[in-house]
């Protein structure tokens, strides 16, 4: 009977076209961005990978690595506990507080992704403050959203970086009223980011607290990569800011960092951190040696690439959606057609792009959203732009071009970085 039940709900996932197909996206650290997959004939076949969020190709560089591969000898591969028994070392201290002095704040506390985090926290102070109310952008990760779920507190969802909204919602709620505004820096599936400096504006003339997703942002903006908060002098206006290890970071993990009282609140009384095993220790010395490394790197590298690949797109006559950030938005509407031009993309010009359907996005606005790491090269974006010419337009001219610029079974084997 439950087998039955089950095989319902996967079947009308199916009908409705949300169902997941996992690509095997074998990874290269030689190789990267290319990769290799076996197709539905059996064959191995090779691809460029256009949407990891690896986004300095920091889970490849040798220093990384290397820290992990010796700490785990020292230190083995887990830690066989939760922070309170038995599972805290001095790497998970070490990177908490590699991780404040990053953002300028006092404390960090470490989580096993910035998924759990956000809901952890969310939580946490939702739960212990019944009053609090919520003041969520309306394009928030399902992370935050699930936060927020579940709580008897009130919610107000704020029209996406609309601050005019945002004051009407805070203006209804009594001024000592606990209130805290939650929203992210780069907003992964627009590209667009936000307003900070009128947020912490407005939270200060409301009396919210503020809460802050930088999980797209931290390594890739601000002068030591600590993020869109870093970038526009604004840390030490941020109440709770959270962040990842998993994107940029290349390693894995997730994190809050704020004043030393919230951080021992959220260790004190959250339960998805609390009642869990803590990160291995080889991974946080790598994510610390990431972290130092980023600190010390370009931050050019990668804004010159964005521009690169946008001046390609224009140049094909590809549309995309303009944003101030990393992420580049080709909008492909229509879930069938979209899930259709990606798998024509993968199969036939060896691209790799995840089709990013309803309710990623809202019905309609079904895209095809870029990723170019410091480790795509020019030919790789001339071969995207024209592959996305000749799919999405049907141009065979194209076709002609995008083979000449890019031969997929020698370029498999490239090292440059
Ligand atoms: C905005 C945002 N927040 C949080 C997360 C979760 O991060 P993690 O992979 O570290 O759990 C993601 C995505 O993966 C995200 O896009």
């Amino acid at each position: 009977m439950y087998k039955k039940l089950l095989e319902e709900k996967l079947l009308q996932l199916k009908q409705e076209g949300h169902y997941r197909y996992f690509l095997e996206v074998n990874k290269s650290v030689q190789h990267f961005p290319h990769f290799y997959y076996t197709n539905v004939q059996g064959e191995q076949r090779a691809a460029v990978n256009w949407c990891s969020n690896d986004y300095l190709c920091m889970s490849t560089h040798e220093a990384v690595i290397g820290k992990l591969s010796h700490t785990t000898y020292k230190s083995g591969t887990g830690s066989g506990g939760t922070r309170n028994i038995s599972g805290t070392t001095i790497y998970h201290r070490e990177l908490e507080a590699t991780l404040s002095a990053w953002h300028g704040k006092e404390a960090a506390l470490l989580f096993n992704g910035a998924y759990q985090a956000n809901v952890t926290t969310l939580q946490t102070l939702a739960r212990n403050i019944n009053d609090l109310v919520f003041f969520s952008d309306q394009e928030n990760h399902a992370s935050i959203i699930e936060g927020m779920r579940g709580c008897k507190n009130k919610k107000f969802v704020f029209r996406h970086n609309d601050m005019a909204h945002l004051r009407d919602c805070l203006q209804s709620v009594p001024y000592h009223q606990p209130k805290i505004i939650v929203f992210e820096s780069v907003y992964s599936m627009s590209g667009s980011i936000a307003p900070v400096q009128e947020i912490v504006q407005l939270a200060a003339e409301f009396n919210a607290m503020t809460y802050v997703d930088e999980v797209h942002a931290v390594g890739l903006y601000g002068k030591n990569g600590a993020g869109i908060f870093e970038r526009e002098q604004l840390q030490e206006k941020i109440d709770i800011l959270n962040g990842t290890l998993s994107k940029a970071i290349g390693v894995f993990g997730g994190y809050i960092t704020a004043s030393k009282t919230i951080i021992d609140f959220v260790r004190s009384f959250g339960n998805g951190f609390i009642f869990t095993t803590s990160l291995p220790p080889a991974i946080c010395s790598a994510a610390r040696k990431s972290i130092e490394l980023i600190q010390a790197g370009d931050r050019q590298v990668l804004p010159q690439k964005v521009e690169q690949l946008r001046t390609a797109l224009r140049q094909a006559g590809v549309e995309y959606r303009e944003n101030p950030s990393h992420i580049t938005i080709v909008p492909v509407p229509g879930a069938e057609h979209c899930r259709s031009v990606a798998s024509r993309l993968l199969l036939e010009q060896g691209v790799y792009l995840q089709p990013i359907n309803f309710p990623t996005v809202p019905r309609g606005e079904e895209c095809l959203r870029i990723i170019i790491t410091g480790r795509h090269q020019l030919k790789h974006i001339h071969h995207l732009a024209h592959s996305l010419k000749k799919i999405i337009h049907g141009d065979h001219q194209a076709d002609r071009q995008g083979i000449q610029a890019l031969a997929f079974a020698d370029g498999a084997g490239e090292t440059e970085n």
